[in-house]
């Protein structure tokens, strides 16, 4: 990155600092029409972020990636969502052979055998979708949001990924679980039922429990792992990408 580039990120940064994350993505999306997209996985936050955006522009790019291993809500949420606000949410699948290949030779739930395995998986049926799925795109929308774990502490609003070489603006990286669910049910935001059965943060289903009351909002993903190493390597936070 120039470091020119790195200055207009400082200043965009500066200059929306306190402002309503639809101001923030109204701006945005018009600035980079064609080259923006919101990657939703049909979480809380992701569902707050689409009932903006398609108030702004249904013809915005709304993907998910599907990783096969999903919940089987997911998939009425996405027929709800697209119908509720007359949008389109692209799905994107891993590549079939690496599938195969990966089940072949380590097994179905080769995840919970170790790090090395999961993040195989994660590479396969995450990764390697969303490189796909950012062709043409030079700014990502997602709902990272700070407080949502040790590994996410510094996101800012707006970011250079390095790891894929375009932005990522995070409209609701200073938001608190409770501004979410106010919103969802101030403006009737469809979402997951399986969060009023304690599933606070939805992953693929095989890595995903329930949490109870007083634990860590990702306290049910990876809930096998430490806290430093539950990321999918979506989102490499600056302060632990040495150690992921
Ligand atoms: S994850 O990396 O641990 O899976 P999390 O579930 O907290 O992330 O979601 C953070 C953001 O990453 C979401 O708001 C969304 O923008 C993006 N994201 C995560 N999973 C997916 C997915 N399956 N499809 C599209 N975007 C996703
Ligand atoms: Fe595989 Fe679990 Fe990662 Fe989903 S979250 S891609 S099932 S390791």
């Amino acid at each position: 990155m120039e470091m020119a580039d790195k200055e207009k990120i400082k200043e965009l940064n500066k200059r929306f600092y306190k402002s309503p994350a639809e101001e923030v993505l109204k701006f945005f999306i018009k600035e980079y029409k064609g080259r923006i997209a919101l990657s939703s996985s049909l979480g809380a936050e992701d569902q707050v972020l689409t009932d903006m955006t398609a108030a702004i522009d249904k013809s915005l790019r709304v993907f998910t990636l599907d990783t096969g291993r999903m919940f089987p809500e997911n998939y009425d949420l996405i027929d709800r969502t697209s119908k509720k606000y007359k949008i389109e949410i692209e799905s994107y699948f891993p590549d079939a052979a690496q599938v195969e290949d990966m089940v072949r030779t380590k097994g179905h739930n080769l995840f919970y055998e170790s790090i090395e395995n999961r993040e195989l998986c994660c590479k396969i049926r995450k990764l390697e979708p969303l490189k796909r799925a950012f062709k043409g795109l030079d700014i990502w929308i997602c709902g990272l949001r700070a407080d949502q774990s040790v590994t996410r502490i510094n996101t800012k609003l707006l970011e250079w990924d390095e790891q894929n070489g375009l932005l990522k603006l995070n409209p609701l990286y200073g938001w608190t679980h409770e501004q979410v669910w106010d919103y969802i049910k101030k403006h009737d935001v469809p979402y997951n039922p399986l969060h009023d059965k304690g599933f606070l943060s939805i992953g693929c289903q095989p890595c995903t429990r329930a949490v109870k009351e007083g634990e860590d909002i990702r306290a049910g993903r990876w809930w096998w792992e430490q806290p430093e190493s539950k990321e999918c390597g979506l989102h490499k936070s600056p302060v632990y990408k040495d150690k992921l």
